[in-house]
């Protein structure tokens, strides 16, 4: 585990090679020409994700519900990915706690460092992911920290400046947790499982739950670069808050790439690893990565929703029969996310290897 303790190589922030107004962008950001975002051909200019207003979802209307439950159920087949309106978050809450992290990437340097992290816990400001020395990197910066369970909750790790950064993030996190919670009761549904199955299963009260705030500055060369490498989230789904005014996030769909466009006051959710597996692949995580460019920088929030960490996660058992067995072994999360802190994002390379040989 030492190996975790502390990254492999000074750590360069993205922020000041991007203000520091360079031409071109260091080697150690090139990434391969098969993973360049440039290729028109590879991208889908017509198809966008599905977006499901949730304003009926468990409402009085058993209609309208189920209306809303089957448009959830083929976005998580057919999509792995969609946008929700009506969600019961704020809007007000969304906007300023967006704002409130852009404002914290806009401090001086020597003030967000203080937060810097290692890949021991992540918690913290930081700007790569793998620890593979001479990795080549992501354009992105990032504050990452533990909201759920509430023991892991560590205020003091949270920024201090601007004031108000804890207090909205307390607020935010407590009501996408609730939208997480009625997600996933909807999923359970659809799947056929006990309203409360994916929640007890991914361990109740005590699920995990962390915010990644996304930084991805200006790249005076975005053809050639990622703002975040092709991945699927490890946990069981993410509510990412993008920002309205820059897109960046691609989801693969069949071979090819869609740029999602925000929907005004919408969250993208998406099916994590985790879901894969106890749906024993009715639903699949779906890779997606981020472009950037040279106009605009771009904020976003992802909150990751993930199982207890020591629980073994496996196929749910209703899920299971002959014609279609276990396809995954049991494992926790705590292994689990242990391969993408030492190895980065990288597609879906990780839950394909997980899959059981029965
Ligand atoms: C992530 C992610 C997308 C984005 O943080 O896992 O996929 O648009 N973010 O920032
Ligand atoms: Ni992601």
């Amino acid at each position: 585990m030492n190996r975790l303790m502390s990254w492999p190589e000074p750590v360069v922030r993205v922020q000041s090679l991007s203000e520091n107004g360079i031409g071109t962008i260091p080697d150690r950001y090139i990434k391969p020409i098969s993973d360049r975002p440039a290729l028109k051909s590879e991208i889908h200019d017509h198809l966008e994700v599905p977006v499901i207003d949730l304003q009926n979802l468990f409402g009085k209307d058993p209609a309208l519900h189920q209306e809303t439950s089957r448009r959830i159920s083929s976005a998580c087949r057919d999509w792995g990915f969609f946008q929700v309106v009506n969600h019961g978050v704020s809007h007000e809450l969304m906007k300023r706690t967006r704002a409130v992290w852009r404002d914290f990437f806009e401090l001086p340097l020597e003030v967000k460092q203080q937060y810097a992290n290692s890949p021991s816990t992540y918690e913290g400001y930081g700007s790569r992911l793998g620890i593979e020395k001479g990795a080549i990197l992501d354009w992105s910066d990032y504050f990452f920290l533990n909201y759920l369970p509430v023991t892991l909750r560590n205020q003091s790790k949270w920024p201090a400046q601007p004031v108000s950064c804890r207090e909205l993030v307390a607020k935010y996190g407590a009501q996408v947790t609730k939208l997480c919670g009625r997600l996933l009761k909807a999923m359970s549904i659809n799947l056929e499982l006990k309203e409360d199955y994916l929640q007890n299963a991914f361990g109740g009260d005590e699920m995990g739950a962390c915010l990644r705030a996304n930084f991805y500055p200006k790249c005076p060369q975005p053809e050639l670069t990622l703002g975040l490498s092709s991945h699927s989230d490890p946990g069981a789904i993410t509510i990412l808050l993008p920002d309205p005014d820059v897109a960046g996030l691609q989801v693969r769909k069949g071979g090819k790439w869609i740029t999602v466009k925000p929907f005004p006051n919408a969250f993208i959710v998406n099916v994590g690893d985790q879901i894969q597996v106890l749906s024993n692949a009715n639903y699949k995580s779906v890779e997606h990565r981020v472009i950037v460019n040279s106009e605009k920088d771009r904020v976003s929030l992802a909150f990751f929703y993930n199982p207890k960490s020591d629980l073994l996660i496996e196929p749910a058992k209703e899920l299971v029969n002959e014609d279609r067995p276990a396809l995954y072994k049991p494992m926790t999360y705590d292994e689990y996310r242990l391969y993408i802190r030492m190895n980065g994002p990288c597609g879906k390379t990780q839950i394909e290897s997980m899959k059981s040989n029965r």
